[in-house]
């Protein structure tokens, strides 16, 4: 295409699409030598008769997924204990999400969630032009009921909490989540996507608010996040609406199955449920011997405040020097953290062995540190 040409293409997009830059086309490709704690999955193999159900779905490649996810939320209703027509089936819940935002936000409008929060939402928000109100939980971590019933978050068309939530692992009693339910009259979007790592969730609300729309996901929990399975549960209404805006044939065959299978066995993950626990303790206790701060956590991860005088940023690119790698946030309060998943034994025992190397060649005379650090520029970040 001819410059001239590309400029009038270019001048055809919207005014949104226009704000955003392309992508550039050399992004490299992950280093799979890497152990990877920097978004949460759940490094586990499928247990068996799952992966059964997976590859017997491919014999099904040549035909389109069944429409409207049908069986899928059949399988989701009768596993939750709900009616199909409150069901939504997602290729992810992050699909579902992008709905909502869809539906519900035009150009101008507000949209507010509990910060810090996950920052996805913040895009989804821009994509509609609207505004993105960010509504500090404090440092208890509690739900700020009161800011967003009569803050500046009264006229947003919804309110997004996550519970747990991400990236803090904090998680607020489902009370205090029912007492904005039963005094809001907007669509509260409860994002339950670490939920079975919590000692509680709020399902058992949507039949009492119909204000209320849980999502979940199988990315976390049921590590599946390459596969592509995610959930909506809410009033028919909403969900029938959401439903009618989605893509046609928006999930495949292999999610389809391995999705209806997960929820045929849900027991047989519980293992790895109380594997992921207890290693969340273990590191926890294990980063705060080394100085960090740590909120409990909740999630299948947790968010470690550097000790007095490290930055955030720094430990990661520490970490990445020893192909460990975790998350950091450059939001304004996050800089001093780090998220790190919690994966297998092995994986948190590297993380811990780079963390503690990091931690001791801190303590060395400035000399020794850059020989044990074999990197001059380890220390130069800071
Ligand atoms: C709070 C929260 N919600 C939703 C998602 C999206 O999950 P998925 O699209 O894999 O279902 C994530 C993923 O990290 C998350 O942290």
């Amino acid at each position: 295409m001819s410059d001239a040409k590309m400029q009038s293409v270019l001048s055809s997009l919207s005014q949104v699409a226009r704000q955003l830059e392309a992508l550039p086309s050399d992004r490299p490709a992950p280093d799979t030598s890497c152990v990877k704690l920097n978004t949460n999955e759940n490094p586990f193999p499928l247990p068996t008769i799952i992966m059964q159900s997976a590859i017997a779905a491919l014999e099904r490649q040549y035909l389109y997924p069944e429409d409207d996810n049908i069986s899928l939320r059949e399988a989701a209703a009768n596993a939750y204990g709900v009616s199909k027509d409150q069901v939504i089936a997602g290729n992810g819940s992050s699909e579902l999400l992008g709905l909502i935002y869809r539906a519900f936000l035009a150009p101008g409008d507000s949209v507010a969630m509990m910060s810090p929060g996950f920052s996805f939402n913040r895009k989804l928000a821009m994509l509609q032009g609207a505004q993105f109100l960010e509504i500090g939980c404090g440092e208890a971590h509690s739900l700020p009921v009161e800011q967003l019933l009569f803050g500046p978050a009264k006229d947003a068309k919804f309110i997004l909490l996550a519970n747990p939530n991400n990236p803090t692992g904090t998680f607020v009693p489902v009370a205090d989540i029912e007492r904005l339910l039963a005094q809001s009259d907007r669509l509260i979007v409860l994002d339950e996507a670490y939920v079975d790592f919590a000692p509680d969730n709020g399902l058992r609300l949507i039949d009492r608010y119909s204000n209320l729309l849980v999502l979940r996901t199988f990315s976390k929990s049921y590590a599946t996040a390459g596969v592509r399975v995610g959930f909506g549960f809410g009033h028919p209404e909403i969900i029938g609406r959401l439903r009618n805006i989605q893509n046609v044939f928006n999930m495949n065959v292999i999610g389809h199955a391995v999705g209806i299978s997960i929820l045929a066995h849900r027991d047989a993950y519980a293992d790895n449920h109380k594997h992921i626990k207890r290693e969340r303790q273990r590191v926890t206790l294990a980063l705060l011997q080394l100085g960090f701060s740590v909120a409990p956590s909740h999630a299948n991860f947790v968010l470690a405040r550097a000790p007095a005088g490290q930055d955030g940023s720094w430990w990661q690119a520490a970490l990445e020097r020893q192909k460990i790698l975790v998350a950091f946030f450059p939001d304004k309060g996050l800089e001093n953290y780090i998220r790190v998943s919690i994966g297998t034994k092995e994986q948190m025992d590297a993380f811990l062995a780079a963390a503690r190397d990091i931690s001791g060649s801190l303590k060395m005379p400035r000399s020794r540190r850059w020989a044990a650090s074999g990197s001059a520029s380890a220390l130069r970040g800071r």
